[in-house]
């Protein structure tokens, strides 16, 4: 099968793609929503309607469904839940870990998922508790590893192989483990076992592991973040580079009452207004939702409508080059997802090297703004820069005679030539008024190009108010002060 992952937009490690699976092309980043042919409260082809171009399903269930099996085998997968996008098959592998009772071996079940037509086809791989120790991650990633290299046996020129990476929570691990799945030449390798790190809100240890992941993968690599879906998150797990996500939170929440927002989970039953612009939720009040014969099903529908618009409001967002700006807001909804974004914000100078040149805007939202991808870019060019004689960096950016060259200073980025007040980041920069944390990191852009022109003589003209702030950060810097 021909197959192959495009990337057409960056921002951060985010990208907007086109994965191509055969004839079909499925946009990423992409919601794959989980479906179950028992319990289908939203029909395949209402979601085909609704824009969901791939859907992932189980076929272990398959395998064990008297009602279903046949009809998989005949006329097919595609046929069964009347869905002609792409069809991912999920193998055994997560039952056999929470239940340890599958009777499928990794031939059976990938000969069984090609025989029933699926597109995708997954590997019986061993998703590895957080909890493991270095041995058993590393026994598992071999035995995950070795199913894989057989699956390309065994599937030939079949379907398309997702090809898992493991590893546990050893870094190490999964930077290996992706190099490895990328040197096979996977085009779809999900990151597994996460779905325990995600379920008790450990984002900082899930954002380590998946950018060690991604280390080792090749950057060609369409990856899918296994198990995720809440909305909440999917902004900061494409952020680390994830292009595809499966959702059964949809379905899962709808049957506990629960109502998905972009900010986190409601209950239905707290809910007097239902704060959301979907047809559902325009159609009924909280009270019509909560008293309907329909209800798990009206709330698996705006659960998925939620899902979907953050899926299409990240695009956009990587398109206008904002992810930054929509990952800070959506982490500020939970002080561990805050955690989780922090730990991507120490990971930017790596960052830096997949995110693009210019965005539409630079829109400062507080001290973690200071550590984005832009100005770390920004400090690491102030270094290339050659100044010689008597350098001004004029606060508020007026040129002085009696210098050899007069900089503005816009934080939290830093000095800047004329010549650059124009072009992004200064020219595209929003920022209110000034803070403390935006001018310590200018600070930091003088002392970088002053640490690279030692012959150079700096001072830096600015209102009183920062004169101490400069003089801490930039020491033996000669200030001039401006009277408040
Ligand atoms: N679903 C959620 N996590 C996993 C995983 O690690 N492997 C597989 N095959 N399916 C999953
Ligand atoms: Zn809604």
């Amino acid at each position: 099968m021909i197959a192959g992952f495009e990337v057409l937009h960056k921002d951060i490690a985010g990208r907007l793609g086109r994965l191509r699976v055969g004839e079909k092309v499925v946009r990423t980043p992409a919601l794959l929503p989980v479906v179950n042919p028992h319990l289908q409260v939203v029909s395949p082809a209402e979601m085909s309607a609704m824009g969901v171009e791939a859907l992932i399903t189980n076929a272990y269930i398959f395998f064990r469904s008297e009602q279903f099996r046949d009809r998989a085998l005949d006329p097919g997968l595609h046929s069964v839940l009347d869905f002609p996008g792409v069809i991912m098959t999920d193998s055994g592998s997560f039952q056999l870990s929470v239940y340890g009772d599958v009777e499928l071996d990794n031939r059976e079940t990938l000969e069984f998922q090609k025989r029933i037509g699926s597109d995708i086809v997954v590997p019986l791989d061993l998703p590895t508790p957080p909890g493991a120790d270095r041995k058993r991650a590393e026994a598992e990633l071999d035995i995950t590893l070795s199913r894989v290299k057989e699956a390309r046996d065994i599937i030939g020129n079949g379907p398309l192989i997702a090809a898992p990476v493991q590893g546990g929570l050893f870094e190490d691990l999964r930077e290996e483990a992706g190099r490895a799945v990328s040197r096979l030449g996977s085009v779809v390798t999900p990151i597994g076992a996460v779905v325990p790190l995600m379920e008790n809100y450990r984002y900082r240890e899930l954002v380590r592991v998946v950018l060690a992941a991604k280390k080792g993968l090749s950057p060609g690599a369409c990856v899918h973040l296994f198990g995720a879906g809440h909305p909440v998150m999917l902004a900061l797990a494409v952020a680390m580079g994830c292009d595809l996500f499966d959702s059964a939170a949809y379905a899962l929440y709808a049957k506990q009452g629960r109502y998905l927002t972009v900010h986190g989970t409601l209950s239905l039953d707290d809910l007097v207004e239902l704060p959301c612009s979907c047809s559902i939720c325009r159609a009924h009040t909280a009270e019509d939702l909560r008293t309907s014969p329909e209800r798990e099903r009206l709330l698996a529908l705006h659960n998925l409508h939620v899902t979907l618009a953050e899926i299409l409001r990240i695009r956009q967002a990587i398109r206008d080059g904002t992810l930054w700006e929509l990952v800070d807001e959506r982490c500020r909804s939970h002080p561990r997802l805050l955690d989780g974004y922090r730990e991507l914000l120490r990971a930017a100078p790596l960052l830096e090297a997949s995110d693009r040149a210019t965005k539409r805007r630079f829109f400062y939202r507080g001290y973690e703004s200071c550590l984005r991808t832009e100005v770390v870019r920004y400090h690491r060019d102030l270094s290339r820069f050659a100044l010689a004689g008597r350098v001004l960096v004029s606060f508020d950016n007026r040129s002085e005679p009696g210098y050899d060259a007069c900089l503005g200073f816009r934080p939290p980025f830093g000095p800047f030539p004329p010549a650059l007040a124009e072009t992004f980041p200064i020219g595209q920069s929003e920022v209110p008024s000034w803070d403390t944390s935006m001018v310590r990191s200018g600070c930091e852009g003088i002392a970088i190009l002053k640490a690279a022109n030692p012959e150079a003589v700096f001072t830096v003209r600015c209102g009183s108010e920062w004169a101490f702030l400069v003089e801490d950060e930039v020491p033996g810097i000669e200030v001039l002060c401006d009277e408040a």
